[in-house]
């Protein structure tokens, strides 16, 4: 369920629209942040407060990859393996950090501090290869970048 304050939120969101339906994106927005993810019973509560079929909610968050559709940990880590990131070494770039974190795609660290995901083309192909991680964009990506980005992330070298 989602909480007062995010309920309040979405209702501030519907009133922007015409249309209360219109306000799915932005209340999916609101429900994965507060929950970190989108769960089956969030998608029933934000098709009900829409008033919209489950379905069309569903349809959405499976559209948009910003949108999980499994716990994630504290951490995000989303490696595109598009094109041009996959031409520029993005399997490396996963097979390194599958090594570094211990853990497969698609999966998450013990203690719920990463998660790794591979995504489609994430609109920043001429610094590829990259990686999001919960907001932020990470480029040009090598070996040393990703050790320093998980130092600084609270991940120790091993
Ligand atoms: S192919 Fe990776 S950002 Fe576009």
């Amino acid at each position: 369920m989602l909480s007062e304050d995010a309920r309040r939120s979405v209702e501030d969101s519907i009133k922007k629209y015409s249309q209360k339906k219109a306000a799915v994106l932005s209340t999916l927005h609101i429900a994965q942040k507060e929950k970190g993810w989108i769960s089956e019973e969030t998608i029933e509560e934000i098709a009900g407060i829409l008033d919209i079929p489950s379905i069309e909610v569903k349809e959405v968050v499976s559209f948009y990859t910003i949108f999980n559709l499994r716990d994630v940990g504290k951490y995000h880590i989303q490696v595109c393996t598009n094109l041009s990131c996959s031409l520029l070494g993005s399997r490396h770039i996963v097979n390194y950090l599958e090594k570094r974190l211990g853990l497969g795609v698609g999966k998450s660290t013990e203690d719920k501090r990463f998660s790794l995901s591979e995504v489609e083309c994430l609109g920043s192909c001429g610094t590829a290869p990259m990686m999001q991680i919960n907001e932020d964009y990470y480029e040009n990506l090598t070996e040393e970048k990703i050790d320093k980005i998980l130092e600084s992330l609270g991940h120790a070298q091993k």
